[in-house]
């Protein structure tokens, strides 16, 4: 399949999507206002990505990275098909995609936002049918679910989002009907909760070493970690504003998980937070 490819956002998710579009054999333009960041995405381009393609068995390309154009700029005009992974907030997507839309507005666009619904940023573009929600699971390059649609993006945007998502070797999920948080992260919202009066009684790594024995790959707080307490803070902030306390657990857990962000302990990314970090390694905090 021909493509060419943009990513916007070289975080934690960005930077594993691009490279899975690469590692497919697609050129990939990769967008960050911040250098640091896609200083960083790059690090991980020629190191630990590498072996999750390997341990995903979808290795394909020797050098993925030499597919990927990291840059500051919206290069996005010759692109076909833009996925968005920049910062949680609806504000900042919505500028995101007006702009993208005024620079190229025949290509599609796609949204890996963890909570908003893609109506809710479609419907203040021109060509709200070309927006698709594209929410992929973290770690993105192990974890095989990509969540796809939306109420009011056309048939045609999503049967090219599910071809891209299997093209990268991912298992697309459509869903048509909207809410916050799909269906993935208000699971994960309502575990959250349970888990916060687990955390009355047991430790965070007792309480994953139980959820594991359900057939869960990573804990709950594992999940935290590498999903980054500051993404998951913004995430509950969004359900909280649609929701209301629906998705409030223990008054304790939210305290602590703003001290830890107030602290620096983000999770695998700042090299602790429930856990300490050591690239992949995750190891209980003396
Ligand atoms: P992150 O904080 O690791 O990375 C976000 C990146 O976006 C940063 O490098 C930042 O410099 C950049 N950025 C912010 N505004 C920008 C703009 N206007 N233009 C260009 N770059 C910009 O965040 P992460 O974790 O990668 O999340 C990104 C998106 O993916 C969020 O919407 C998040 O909810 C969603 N998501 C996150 C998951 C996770 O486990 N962390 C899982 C699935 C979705």
């Amino acid at each position: 399949m021909e493509a060419v490819i943009a990513v916007i956002g070289a975080g934690t998710m960005g930077a594993a999507i691009a490279l899975l579009f690469a590692n497919a054999g697609f050129e990939v333009t990769l967008v960050d206002k911040s250098r640091g960041a896609l200083r960083r995405a790059e690090d991980r381009h020629r190191g630990e990505s590498l072996e999750e393609l390997e341990e995903a068995g979808l290795r394909k390309q020797d050098n993925p990275a030499s597919l990927i154009t990291y840059t500051t700029e919206l290069r996005v005009y010759e692109c076909d098909f833009i996925v968005e992974a920049i910062v949680e907030r609806l504000r900042d997507k919505i500028e995101l995609f007006r702009k993208i839309e005024e620079i190229n507005s025949p290509a599609v666009l796609a949204t890996n936002t963890s909570s908003f619904m893609p109506s809710e940023i479609a419907r203040h573009l021109a060509n709200p049918e070309r927006l698709t929600l594209f929410h992929f699971s973290n770690p993105p390059i192990l974890m095989p679910l990509v969540e796809v649609g939306g109420e009011i993006v056309s048939d045609e945007t999503v049967e090219r989002a599910v071809e891209m998502a299997k093209s990268i070797g991912k298992e697309p999920v459509v869903l048509r009907k909207e809410c916050r948080g799909h269906v993935l992260n208000r699971m994960l919202a309502a575990a959250g909760v349970a888990v916060g009066y687990c955390l009355l009684y047991s430790r965070p790594e007792e309480i994953d070493a139980a959820l594991r024995n359900l057939g869960m790959r990573y804990g709950f707080f594992e999940t935290i970690d590498l999903i980054g307490l500051d993404v998951a803070k913004d995430v509950l902030e969004s359900f909280r504003e649609y929701y209301g306390d629906k998705y409030r657990g223990i008054r304790a857990m939210d305290f602590f998980m703003e001290k830890m962000v107030e602290w620096g302990k983000l999770g695998k990314k700042s090299g602790e937070g429930f856990y300490k970090w050591d690239g992949r390694r995750a190891s209980i905090p003396e």
